[in-house]
């Protein structure tokens, strides 16, 4: 979490700054600042959105800087607590992005040599160390000061009177910008595209001094040329493009998200390019792990794979598979993240390496560290994702793994030529959702009073319910939980009435007879209910109190669909309520801290 930034080079630093920062608030937002690096250092920081602080400020001369964007770890929101930090003299200051672990013994031995601490972060440490190893040279004394940390970081600091980034990174992310005569540095790629597509991803243990006509990184002290990459994103992919929010672009981008992650597996000819060679043991014994909205996919993976090539698969939290996990012998894993940043699923990647399995990633960014981590990777082309609340991510990950088990799919060749026929006309499917925009807007204005929403579903649109709830709770703040249709009535049921409506997804599948009967039971205790039924089946829908109709697909692709109108429904619901949609409170993007 947290966003960190720096420029170095020919324009005005703060706008510069404060425009790559507000690019960057997806990873953290409750406080944010600036340093201006000059003769001497001018910071400001406040506990305030991007936009607020960027108004307060006057112009401030300045041609280099450094700038964050906060969530909080060590400390609460606040002026004091925001970043950058800086030493006792002020000529230094630092931001940082991750943990310091050994903060506290590091504080205290710099306290008792006279540092006074403003702060209670652990960042502030930093720049106190720097300042006590600095004779001059501001690459050394950081170096020497990164000795001494344990932990995680991405860090720029400057000093005053020098006219240089000192920039480093240990399991955080950061890329370094190359302009022409300036040069930029930021945790992730759509912070600088308003100004270069050519970017340098730093590695763990990298140092690298950035000034405005270079950059030179360091591994272990030695020097090291990492590969310039080119950018395939586009400044529009990171622009609300006239959209409200970015949360109801993203949800609308997803016909042409599937397309282009569709395009990534079908070779010229039509025929599937597999993605799991089956000489490396196919898709048996896949374990796959995953956190959030991911997860969600890696359950709904699961229901792909088994029906669709007749082999077990286990699905794992990455945050609780860390603690209490096991690999069973000759597993193949997989391992999703859209950021290719969060700590849990890194964690979980290093697991399994260390048991032995060749690791798989399904990730959204190129150069992100769990695409660096992997033995393989499989990249959605989603584009950048900057709403907190997953949605085309998700989706693409999906049409990740239905690629993944087309190949190996235990079915006659024409029925595999027919549900390839279907994946190909998804986007057209999920098109039909988005025009039926209107009336599932009715649906959440009249949800959006509610402070109790349950969510149920069998089979693959079980991790649908799932993620229908997290969507709606993230975004509308409205309690939501979902369920597995057959569970509600072990124990949730207490809590069913007029003043908790669920929402049933109603598949037209062998599980629709099953759902129908949840259904009456529901109606029974007196709570409201939305059906999201497909065409054709409306006359089922009608036993609820209203149903938000999707178009028919094969049973295997319902839980695309059905996801698409859900997060329509999450997204009214919270614009009815007037949440701050893409930001919601205490979140963040990136959740790069266990
Ligand atoms: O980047 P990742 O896919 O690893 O992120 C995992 C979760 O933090 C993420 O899916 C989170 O649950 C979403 N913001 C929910 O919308």
């Amino acid at each position: 979490m947290c966003g960190i930034v720096g420029y170095i080079g020919r324009r005005q630093a703060q706008p510069v700054l404060f425009n790559c920062l507000s690019k960057l608030e997806y990873r953290g937002y409750d406080s944010c600042g600036i340093a201006l690096l000059g003769d001497s250092i001018q910071v400001c920081k406040d506990e305030v959105r991007v936009k607020a602080l960027e108004k307060a400020l006057p112009p401030i001369a300045g041609l280099a800087g450094i700038g964050h964007t906060r969530w909080a770890t060590h400390g609460e929101p606040s002026r004091a607590n925001a970043h950058p930090h800086c030493d006792c003299t002020g000529r230094i200051a630092v931001v940082h992005n991750g943990v310091i672990s050994n903060f506290q013994r590091l504080k205290d031995k710099l306290i008792s040599t006279g540092h006074v601490f403003a702060s209670e972060t652990d960042t502030e440490v930093l720049p106190h160390l720097i300042e006590s190893y600095y004779q001059g040279d501001l690459e050394e004394a950081v170096e020497r000061s990164l000795a001494d940390i344990e932990g995680s970081y991405a860090i720029i600091a400057v000093v005053a009177g020098e006219a240089k980034l000192v920039v480093a990174r240990k399991d955080s992310p950061l890329i370094i910008g190359i302009g022409d005569r300036e040069n930029f540095v930021a945790s992730d790629v759509p912070a600088i595209l308003d100004y270069t597509s050519r970017v340098v991803y730093l590695e763990d243990g990298d140092i690298a001094l950035v000034t405005a006509d270079g950059v030179r990184v360091r591994e272990n002290g030695a020097r090291i040329d990492r590969a310039e990459h080119l950018i395939q994103w586009s400044v529009a992919d990171a622009q609300k493009s006239g959209y409200e929010h970015f949360m109801l672009k993203e949800i609308h981008e997803q016909p042409r998200v599937i397309r282009d992650t569709l395009r990534e597996y079908i070779s010229a000819d039509g025929l599937a390019a597999e993605v799991i060679p089956s000489g490396e043991g196919g898709l048996e014994n896949m374990l796959i792990a995953a956190c959030g909205t991911s997860y969600h996919a890696a359950l709904i993976g699961k229901y792909i794979i088994e029906q669709l090539v007749r082999v077990p698969v286990k699905v794992e939290l990455a945050s609780e598979f860390n603690y209490c996990g096991q690999v069973p012998p000759g597993s193949n894993a997989l391992v999703i993240t859209q950021s290719g940043e969060t700590a849990d699923a890194l964690k979980t990647m290093k697991k399994l390496k260390e048991a032995g399995c060749q690791v798989l990633a399904i990730t959204n960014v190129v150069g992100s560290t769990a695409s660096r981590i992997a033995d393989h990777v499989i990249y959605t082309r989603a584009g950048p994702e900057i709403s907190v609340a997953a949605t085309k991510s998700f989706i693409s990950q999906l049409v990740a793994l239905y690629w993944m088990a087309l190949p190996h799919a235990r079915v006659d060749l024409r029925t595999l030529d027919e549900l390839i026929m279907e994946l190909r006309q998804l986007p057209a499917r999920v098109q039909e959702v988005l025009d039926n925009e209107a009336a599932i807007r009715e649906h959440a204005r009249r949800l959006a009073r509610f402070n109790d929403v349950f969510f149920i579903g069998r089979g693959a649109n079980y991790p649908v319910a799932l993620e229908g709830a997290l969507k709606l709770k993230e975004v509308s703040y409205i309690h939501a939980e979902g369920y597995a249709a057959g569970e509600l009535k072990h124990g949730p049921f207490a809590l069913l009435g007029a003043e908790a409506p669920v929402v049933a997804i109603l598949a037209s599948d062998h599980t629709g007879e099953a759902m129908l009967t949840s259904i009456k039971e529901i109606r029974a205790r007196k709570s409201p209910l939305i059906a999201v039924v497909e065409e054709g089946n409306e006359a089922a829908g009608e036993i609820a109190d209203s149903a938000i109709i999707v178009p028919r697909v094969n049973q295997v692709f319902s839980p695309v669909i059905n996801t698409v109108a859900l997060q329509l429904l999450a997204y009214y619901a919270a614009r009815e309520r007037g949440c701050p949609i893409d930001f919601p409170r205490n979140l963040a993007k990136s959740v790069t801290v266990e």
